[in-house]
């Protein structure tokens, strides 16, 4: 059919024609976002989920929410190696520069100004353009450690955002990628900010190893987050997220149809959107069958192949891709350490630093004690498609 009109939304962090299978998730978000506003106490929120389910298409989509029920939301992807502090700091002081336009809340929000004056300076940030009119002021927000200041800084957005009678909401990708010791700060400001009942919420999302990580850092954090998994589509959803688009766009869709382009991406979202996509060209509409599902699955997986999966391994040097490759040799997910090590003839302790590089390249978590696991669905066949 007219590739034009091709509804479908392949690749990363692409809005989706039809977000299936999440309003659980967004309306927990959305009552977490009122309570907080409302200075009730909302639990900080973490997506939990893997490679391409979307996590960011849903954190897009809670920021949106929010902003039309009025909240102002900060946007940040923790890219690996940076820290949280440069990553915030612009951040926070738009979030500071808009609340000291109100005049309820100018005064809190000055302060808060300050505070990220000293921040900056503190943690080497270049600030373009020095704030006009704001005088440095000792004791905020200055001790250079992040689980101290972050806390004051948080409170001081919190109360600004009181006064000025809104609420903020940060919004963090790929949480995995921060260190220990800022996930602890995060951590400590996010508790700071919730038992003073101010108006701040935050939603992450990242790879499942997060709530081991959060626990890791601060023991309380598992009480702290809610921790919905992001998922596969169930049938209906996946059936929702292909159909609803093609209709838009004034095509049918046979029932077979729906049923093998779900049992050919099991229900993944990357996958569905992909499959759909091609489906689409390839179909003469304006109904598309079964038959038209299955002549557009080689295509499909040569693409994902060559993009998806792809650019995951093009991160591995040749010894970790030797890992993953054991790994995959061994069936699907997931796989005893000591099995791994046993098909390589090696020692466990002798593939420690390869395992702990792959990790935080976020290839693969450790799934349970002992056990490690793809963090990319269908990854293990992937591998095995390449021999
Ligand atoms: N609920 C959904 N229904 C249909 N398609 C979806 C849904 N959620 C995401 N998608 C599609 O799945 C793909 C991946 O989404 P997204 O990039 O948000 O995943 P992710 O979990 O953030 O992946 P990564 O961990 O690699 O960053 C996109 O093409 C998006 O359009
Ligand atoms: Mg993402």
């Amino acid at each position: 059919m007219d590739p034009y009109r091709n509804p479908f939304a392949p690749g990363a962090g692409s809005r989706p024609p039809e977000l299936a299978g999440r309003s659980v998730i967004l309306d927990m978000a959305r009552i977490s976002c009122g309570r907080a506003v409302n200075g009730r106490n909302a639990r900080p929120i973490m997506l939990l989920g893997l490679r391409g389910v979307g996590k960011t298409v849903l954190l897009n989509e809670i920021g949106w929410n929010a902003e039309r029920e009025g909240l102002l939301v900060s946007r940040a992807e923790s890219p690996e190696g940076e820290s949280l502090a440069r990553l915030i700091f612009p951040e926070m002081r738009k979030v500071m520069r808009s609340l000291s336009g109100v005049e309820a809340a100018k005064h809190l929000a000055t302060r808060g100004l300050k505070g990220l004056r000293n921040f900056a300076s503190i943690f080497k940030i270049e600030m373009a353009g020095v704030e006009v009119g704001v005088e440095p002021e000792p004791g905020l927000a200055e001790t250079g450690d992040l689980q101290y200041d972050l806390p004051d800084l948080f409170t001081l957005i919190g109360k600004a955002a009181q006064a000025a009678g809104r609420g903020w909401l940060l919004l963090i990708d790929e949480v995995q990628y921060l260190s220990e010791s800022d996930l602890s700060a995060l951590i400590v400001a996010l508790h700071r900010t919730s038992q003073e009942g101010l108006p701040v919420l935050m939603v992450g999302a990242g790879l499942p190893q997060i709530a081991r990580l959060a626990g890791e850092a601060k023991s309380y954090a598992e009480r702290l987050f809610q921790y919905p998994s992001v998922g596969a589509l169930d049938p209906v959803s996946a059936g929702q997220a292909v159909e609803k688009p093609v209709l838009d766009e004034d095509a049918t869709v046979a029932p077979e149809a729906l049923q093998a382009i779900y049992e050919r991406t099991k229900g993944y979202p990357f996958f569905i959107q992909e499959l759909a996509s091609v489906v689409w060209d390839n179909s003469e509409g304006p109904e598309i069958t079964a038959a038209d599902v299955e002549r557009s699955y080689v295509e499909t997986l040569a693409r994902l192949d060559e993009g998806f999966f792809k650019v995951r391994v093009d991160r591995l040097t040749k010894a970790e891709v030797q890992f993953v490759k054991a790994m995959a040799q061994l069936g699907d997910g997931p796989y005893a350490m000591a099995d791994i090590a046993k098909s390589m003839g090696r020692s466990q302790s002798s593939l420690g630093p390869a395992r702990a590089s792959i990790i935080s390249k976020g290839m693969i978590f450790s799934s349970d004690h002992g056990y490690l696991d793809f963090t990319v669905p269908l990854f293990a066949e992937f591998m095995r498609r390449q021999g």
